[in-house]
């Protein structure tokens, strides 16, 4: 556990908030996507409508813009990152990396950290992948070290629970044109993001976006796979919706979970944990956890597998 006094570490706490201040303003007033393009000292006062020469400076010393003939761009690397090809949202995590810093606080302030549906939006767009090329490109990856995973959706059904706003299910269903899924998402207006998502990448007839509470789902040995996006689940929610999935499965299906997070001991552990505790969420849950909860719920460990992208256990649902 980290141990440096107050003292010692203020400095730099207020600086950190600080510049994610600044780059979440920066991303909220569109400076991000203004500066995309070179632009003169002159043109961004204008797009300001103020003096912007100290937000320039700032920008400047903190690496989000450069400057090049005398006029100021997005950093090259900042600019692909967010850009419609990079995999995933790095706008919506930096303003749930804002939303978070909120949350600590009303933890700290309340006990508890609600969340609002346009919030619950933004944390279901910085987890998801966007649906392409490099996310293909990441979804081939974890096939091919899931092949159980690959063989059983190829040409079969996918069951998605907890779909958020259906990153790895859109991808998957644009990289494989055989798979048809069914996705399981408590919050309609997180359901509508995915389902305008499977639209823009014309997948609708094959991706089935409900919004439900995956407990209350029925069905009857159907699927082939289930893809469970376990660490978005709370406590009271887990057993059942296992219980759900396993009957949904037909024997021999395969659930794929995945670990998220690892309890580093480092004090910025502490803050990720209070949140997710406050919302009744398991926090950085083991995998070795995660199968002994799997197997009580009535799943066969098939194996754990631990790849790039993180730790992953492949159960299935007993023969
Ligand atoms: C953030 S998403 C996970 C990422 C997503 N699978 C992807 O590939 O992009 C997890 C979602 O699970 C949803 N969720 C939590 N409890 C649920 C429940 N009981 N039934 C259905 N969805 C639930 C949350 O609303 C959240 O949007």
């Amino acid at each position: 556990m980290g141990s440096k006094s107050v003292t010692e570490s203020r400095s730099s706490w207020e600086h950190g908030a600080q510049a994610l201040a600044l780059l979440d303003a920066a991303r909220e007033r569109g400076y991000l996507d203004f500066l995309a393009e070179p632009r003169t000292a002159a043109e961004v006062t204008g797009f300001a409508g103020h003096r912007a020469d100290d937000i320039l400076d700032a920008f400047l010393a903190h690496g989000i813009v450069v400057a090049a003939d005398g006029k100021f761009q997005l950093d090259p690397q900042l600019a692909t990152e967010l850009s419609p090809g990079a995999p995933v949202d790095l706008a919506a995590q930096i303003t749930r990396a804002a939303l978070l810093a909120r949350q600590v606080a009303d933890v700290v302030r309340t006990g508890a950290a609600p969340v609002s549906a346009e919030e619950s939006i933004v944390i279901a767009r910085s987890v998801a992948l966007t649906p392409n090329d490099a996310s293909r490109g990441i979804v081939t990856a974890i096939l091919a070290a899931v092949p159980e995973m690959r063989t059983a959706i190829e040409n079969g059904r996918l069951l998605d629970v907890g779909s958020g706003v259906g990153g790895f299910v859109l991808t998957a269903a644009t990289l494989l044109p055989g798979l048809r899924a069914t996705s399981l998402e408590l919050l309609p207006e997180v359901a509508a993001v995915a389902r305008e998502r499977a639209a823009a990448v014309g997948v609708t007839d094959r991706v089935d976006i409900r919004a439900q509470d995956a407990r209350d789902f029925t069905a009857d040995a159907e699927f082939d796979s289930a893809f469970w996006a376990q660490p978005f689940f709370p406590e009271q929610t887990r057993a059942a919706t296992l219980a759900m999935i396993l009957r949904a499965l037909r024997p021999g299906g395969t659930l794929v979970i995945q670990q998220l997070d690892d309890d580093n001991g480092e004090p910025a552990t502490t803050l990720a944990r209070l949140v997710a505790h406050a919302q009744g969420l398991p926090f950085a849950r083991p995998l070795a956890d995660l199968v002994t909860e799997t197997v009580a719920a009535g799943f066969e460990l098939i194996r754990t597998l631990e790849i790039d992208l993180g730790r992953i256990a492949v159960l299935r649902r007993p023969a």
